[in-house]
């Protein structure tokens, strides 16, 4: 078995010290020998630590090596595609935790694997160590999916918890996330929303087998938050969290990337800082909640490896790839979920309502709140002579 490595950096090195570890034991189970041959990194790239690795900074070298699979640990999308296109065209089975990549082109590469009959695998792409790709390919086979929830970037749930929990503002909250390597040093595409929506596009893909791409979804990060939304969570029992979110209703799915203010009735609730966490609802399945850190050297290295155990298991599986005729998205907001409460609310109505452990989500034009006549609110609303005009959606 010949691996070639594509990227050197936190995953690339994740992956390798678990295939190291691993090595022995693979060439035992499968009784023949497994090899990286080749790793690719820049020309002035330097690894002190790795001395006798095979490294080699041209592209070509990895083509001429012939790997059976390729692991790419790079980012980026341009170049990225190149050589994901490249090698599986040659031959080599394609596997990569680069989201930016799988989600904006889905179906491009899908329809490459298909093409020259090489597996495209992607477990380290979504939530980092949490097995949902293949969990949703393959152990919840049996499902009709009415869809997904959850937390799915680590940066911006650190700094959220930090804000809510430990009550500091957004820019130390992202300096803590930066120090202790929760943050990239530029986290734009982290609180912006975009790597969740990247996420949300792929796991809408895999439950619905559709084929959209990063820019069919729509969604908000936490750079907006309204301070009265932040003040909230610090005076109540309440966070915030940055919801995925993607469920299928007919022929319809309503999906939205955006803040929401959850209270402790909610098991959203407890998943703070790095930790991701997401919920799967099948028709037979019922509701399963995967939990675990989103990101990392060691965690996203132990996703890619699944990739490449999962390769050898199926040395002769090629990529099966038929969406089906692409279903309409609602992105207008419907998560039947939190609304902030209207801030013409009394502090004891408020009060009375995260008692009754009930969830407020927000909406950036308070005054359009509407009620909808769940009927533990509307009996709290009634009783402290509130209008039910001014909110109400209950989980
Ligand atoms: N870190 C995580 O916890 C995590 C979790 C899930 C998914 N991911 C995804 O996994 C991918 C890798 O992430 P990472 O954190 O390992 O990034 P990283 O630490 O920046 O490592 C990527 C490495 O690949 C190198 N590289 C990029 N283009 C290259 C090229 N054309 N030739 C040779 N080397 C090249 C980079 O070099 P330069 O720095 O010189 O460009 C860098 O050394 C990204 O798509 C990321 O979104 C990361």
């Amino acid at each position: 078995m010949k691996i070639a490595l594509l990227g050197f950096g936190t995953v690339g090195q994740g992956f390798y010290e678990i295939f190291a570890d691993q090595k022995q034991s693979l060439i035992d189970e499968f009784n023949q020998p497994i090899e990286i041959g080749k790793i690719l990194i820049r020309a002035n790239e330097q690894h002190e630590n790795y001395k006798d690795l095979p490294f080699t900074d041209s592209f070509e070298d990895i083509l001429s090596y012939k790997p059976d699979i390729v692991i790419s640990a790079m980012g980026g999308v341009t170049t990225a595609l190149t050589y994901a296109s490249r090698v599986m065209a040659n031959g080599s089975s394609f596997v990569t935790s680069n989201k930016d990549l799988i989600a904006s082109h889905y179906d491009e590469l899908h329809e490459i694997a298909k093409k020259y009959k090489v597996r495209l695998l992607f477990e380290g792409a979504v939530a980092g160590t949490i097995p949902l790709i293949k969990t949703i390919r393959e152990d919840l086979r049996g499902n009709t999916f009415k869809g997904f929830e959850g937390i799915v970037n680590g940066t911006t749930n650190y700094i959220l918890s930090s804000m809510s929990n430990d009550k500091i503002d957004y820019n130390e909250a992202l300096l803590q996330a930066q120090n202790k390597g929760f943050a990239e040093s530029d986290p734009t595409s982290d609180v912006e929303g975009k790597d969740a929506i990247r996420k949300t596009t792929i796991l809408i893909n895999q439950l619905f087998n559709q084929s959209f791409i990063d820019k069919d979804i729509s969604g908000s990060g936490i750079t907006k938050l309204p301070q009265r939304m932040i003040e909230f969570t610090q005076n109540n029992t309440a966070k915030i969290k940055l919801l995925a979110y993607a469920f299928k209703r007919d022929q319809i799915i309503y999906t939205h990337v955006r803040p929401v203010i959850v209270c402790s009735s909610h098991p959203l609730y407890f998943v703070d800082y790095e930790m991701n966490e997401v919920l799967i609802e099948g028709h037979a399945c019922g509701k399963i909640r995967l939990n675990g850190s989103g990101a990392g050297k060691l965690t996203t290295g132990s996703a890619v490896f699944s990739d490449l155990y999962d390769f050898m298991l199926k040395p002769n599986q090629v990529t099966r790839y038929n969406p089906v005729e692409a279903l309409t998205l609602d992105k207008s907001y419907e998560t039947n979920a939190y609304f902030l409460p209207h801030e013409s609310l009394k502090p004891e109505t408020i009060k009375a309502l995260v008692d009754n452990k009930i969830c407020f989500d927000t909406e950036n034009n308070d005054s359009l709140i509407k009620a909808s006549g769940e009927s533990k609110a509307k009996e709290i609303l009634h009783s402290y002579n509130e209008s039910e005009e001014v909110y109400i959606v209950l989980r």
